[in-house]
């Protein structure tokens, strides 16, 4: 019987998913309770191949070795996350946008200064690009807005895929008629059904690697930051702990928009409801 074969076999021992479990959730603030034990399974089978081990055993003791730690760590992420995402994700976020947020910033802060957003958990780039759209469509018809978007996420090879900026074609249904024509660029190649978003929009986000249970820093406050269905994975202490950092990087009157299946009700953060899912900063 072929090495793979044996792999495709193999199960994990209750002792080694509750290792791992541990460590996920300590490390990346991911929930991992049992029921999860058979994904956990599934998705490690890769690691265990590319590895040429047979037991989860055999990956968990190299996981838990010195040598394996920092080596797995990367894998480990890209494996747990989930990353599914898309243009104009939660549409109604970028009518707010739109229509009330950026006019109240360009009546209160004009061409003085840039507007700094921060879509923090940005997973392959859809919704940080969308955020690019719908502020440079702004800064066109506001001569001397400026705007700057910072885009984090835990996962390196999922931010490889966002700065590359290339989607397959399809994807352009996502986004809104307006902006399609002036920021997408379809490749002229029939046989590769891609399109790459403009550079005059690629050019205003900078990316970078974060995970939410490290000590990070902000090297400026925010006027707006997006957390969109991330922390849905995390439990509720670790939830009220991230959302009480990113009210401190909130700037007072800046914003913070939560996902729509997210919730912020019995947290006790600075700042006040103006939408179901869409927050202003206290004084
Ligand atoms: C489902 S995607 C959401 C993408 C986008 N915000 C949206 O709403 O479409 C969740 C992202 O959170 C990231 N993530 C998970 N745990 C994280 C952590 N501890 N620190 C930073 N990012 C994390 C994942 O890598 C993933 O790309």
């Amino acid at each position: 019987m072929s090495k793979n074969m044996n792999l495709v076999r193999a199960e994990m021992g209750d002792a080694e998913f509750r290792r791992f479990s541990d460590m996920i959730q300590r490390e990346l603030g991911i929930k991992m309770p049992p029921t999860k034990k058979v994904l956990l399974q599934s998705r490690f089978q890769k690691r265990l191949r590319a590895l040429g081990m047979s037991t989860y055993k055999e990956y968990c003791d190299y996981v838990f070795s010195d040598a394996g730690r920092e080596a797995e760590r990367q894998h480990m992420v890209d494996v747990v996350t989930t990353n599914t995402t898309h243009f104009f994700r939660e549409p109604k976020h970028f009518d707010i946008l739109t229509n009330k947020v950026l006019p109240e910033f360009w009546r209160t802060i004009g061409s003085s200064r840039e507007i700094r957003i921060w879509s923090a958990g940005c997973s392959s780039g859809e919704e940080p690009y969308t955020l690019g759209m719908v502020l440079s469509d702004f800064a066109e018809k506001h001569n001397g807005f400026k705007f700057s978007i910072t885009a984090t996420d835990i996962s390196f090879q999922i931010l490889q895929r966002a700065r590359n900026a290339v989607y397959p074609l399809e994807k352009a249904d996502e986004i809104p008629q307006q902006y399609k024509k002036k920021y997408l660029l379809k490749s002229k190649d029939p046989k590769k059904p891609l399109m790459k978003i403009d550079k005059k929009v690629r050019d205003r986000v900078s990316f970078k690697q974060i995970n939410f249970m490290d000590d990070f820093r902000m090297d400026q406050k925010m006027d707006i930051i997006f957390c969109r269905n991330v922390v849905i994975y995390f439990d509720r202490p670790t939830q009220e702990v991230l959302f009480d950092k990113f009210c401190n990087f909130i700037r007072t009157d800046g914003y913070l928009f939560i996902g729509h299946s997210e919730s912020l009700s019995g947290m006790r953060l600075p700042i006040k409801q103006m939408a179901p899912t869409v927050f202003k900063r206290l004084p």
